[in-house]
This record gives structure tokens, C-alpha cells and sequence, in this order.
């Protein structure tokens, strides 16, 4: 573990939610048990949506052309009873080179628990089994669980990054929206001049630094995509502090291309009404 990694996971331990559930998550859940939408919203929640989307880019080196990587966000497995078991299957018909995995890898805050971590730890030696995952953690993610996926070879960038093939950097920063230990500049530091890069992060709330710091491609989660929207209107909260344009799904922000994921698991609530979760499929070059 390099001195900047080190430095990272100090100022988010000291950071680290101290409480659990919020009231916002209590308040949520009995409003669905009282209005009875629950077993319609799960249903839903268990209702994944594999997405492929075709990028180019007049910078990506040739070694990279047709790289398809798997994007899964905010897995939230423990909250979503029987996703893991739909989510393996779907997987088990996908093909990809590489795994991006942006955060949010449970579902309950605060404090380490082995127990609810077990189906993502199922999930990521599914993954390990077929291919290299990155990773970036999320708000719900403390420190223990990075050092559970590590142990089981999970390669969390906690502000970090690496050549991946010549000319081609990927950078990944610890999270921007609750803790905000992100740090772009370190995450960046070994990139060459000229890499394409791609940056994972959490949520979409620092887009204008990377598109200033000339990253090519965003990737990253958190917003669910509002999980709840509704019909005509679409998302009306997004729980980030970005633009609704940013908040779902495919983006532009100058140069800068990006994507962000609607959510393979939910949160709050095991319930979602007119936005899927989804399992992505991101081609690079066409
Ligand atoms: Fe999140």
C-alpha cells in the first residue's frame, strides 16, 4: 500500500458515520409499509436491466478498441432480498474484460458487519473468478469492508491509480459526496501525459474538477438515478449535488464523456417505481 493510499484510509476512519440507519431511511420505510406499495416497489427492485452503450473517443489507444467494461454500482446487496441470486444469473450471460464497481457495496451504514456483507463478498469472488475488479467505495462503505474486499483481491483505488495498458490510465477516488476524502490531484499524480484516462468515483459531484484535470471518461453511481421517479416527470430527487442532467444514465460535460449508473441494488427502501436497476455493459471504441 503506497503513503497515498495510506493517507486516504486514515481521514476516512476518522471520518466514518458513527451512526446507523438516519431518519430519512426509518421515515421512508414506514410510509412504504403504510401505503402498501412495498411487494409491487421489490418487485421492481429485483427487476434488472442489462444496458450497453458503444463510447468513442479520439484519444483511446488501440490496445483498448472493443474493451468492454462491466459497471455495477451501488450493489447494496443486504438490502434487496434475492438480487444477489438474480444479478448472478444475468451476469452469467454477460461477457466483459475488465470490472468497474463504484461503490456503495451495502446497504445499512455505520459500523463493520461481517454478517451483511456476505452476499457482496459472494458476489466478488463470482467476479474475481472471471476478472481483474476495480473499485471505488461509496457512503455506506467503512473502512473494515474495503479491507475485506482487498483480502479478497478486489483492487479498491482510494484516491489512486495506475497505467492499465499503455496509454491508458485509470484513476479512482475515495468518496466525494458524504466523506469527502476525494482527492483528484493524488488520484492522478502517475498519469503520463496524453493518457487516456478513466476516472471512477462515486458520484457525479466532482465533474468539473475532472473535466479540468482532463479525464476522458466518468465513470460512477450513487444517485440510483432516483430510484423513484415518476411518470412524465422523471427523477425528482437524485441526492447529489450535481445537475439533473448528471444525475442519470449517459453525460457530456465539455470534453469530458460519462456515465452515471442508475443502480444495481436500491437504498432507503427495497422499492423502485419507473427507473430499473441495471447491470452496464461500456464498450470502449464502438
Ligand atoms: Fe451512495
Amino acid at each position: 500500500m503506497d503513503q497515498s493510499s495510506l493517507g486516504a484510509r486514515k481521514l476516512r476512519e476518522v471520518k466514518q458515520a458513527k451512526s446507523g440507519d438516519s431518519l430519512k431511511k426509518r421515515l421512508i420505510s414506514q410510509f412504504v409499509k403504510l401505503t402498501g406499495i412495498s411487494s409491487r416497489g421489490l418487485k421492481n427492485a429485483l427487476d434488472l436491466q442489462v444496458r450497453k452503450y458503444n463510447w468513442r473517443f479520439p484519444n483511446l489507444p488501440k490496445e483498448a478498441e472493443g474493451m468492454r467494461l462491466l459497471h455495477l454500482s451501488d450493489t447494496h446487496l443486504d438490502g434487496v432480498p434475492g438480487l444477489l441470486e438474480n444479478l448472478l444469473k444475468k451476469l452469467d450471460e454477460l461477457e466483459f474484460d475488465l470490472v468497474v464497481w463504484t461503490g456503495d457495496f451495502r446497504y445499512d451504514k455505520g459500523v463493520y458487519d461481517a454478517k451483511c456483507l456476505e452476499p457482496t463478498f459472494d458476489l466478488a469472488k463470482y467476479l474475481l473468478k472471471r476478472s481483474r475488479v476495480l473499485a471505488v467505495p461509496g457512503n455506506h462503505d467503512c473502512s473494515q469492508t474495503l479491507e475485506s474486499l482487498e483480502a479478497l483481491g478486489i483492487e479498491v483505488l482510494l484516491n489512486s491509480g495506475f497505467e492499465y495498458s499503455p496509454g491508458f490510465f485509470i484513476g479512482g477516488v475515495d468518496d466525494p459526496h458524504y466523506y469527502k476524502t476525494d482527492d483528484l490531484g493524488l488520484a492522478l499524480s502517475k498519469r503520463k501525459e496524453n493518457d487516456f484516462t478513466l476516472l471512477l468515483a462515486h458520484s457525479p459531484e466532482i465533474i468539473a474538477q475532472a473535466s479540468r484535470e482532463k479525464v476522458d471518461f466518468y465513470l460512477c453511481g450513487h444517485t440510483h438515478g432516483g430510484q423513484v421517479c415518476f411518470p412524465i416527470v422523471g427523477l425528482v430527487y437524485w441526492g447529489a449535488r450535481c445537475a439533473r442532467k448528471h444525475a442519470s444514465g449517459k453525460f457530456e460535460y465539455q470534453q469530458m464523456q460519462g456515465y452515471t449508473h442508475r443502480g444495481t441494488g436500491s437504498s432507503n427502501s427495497p422499492i423502485r417505481f419507473n427507473c430499473p436497476p441495471e447491470v452496464v455493459i461500456h464498450q470502449l471504441g464502438g
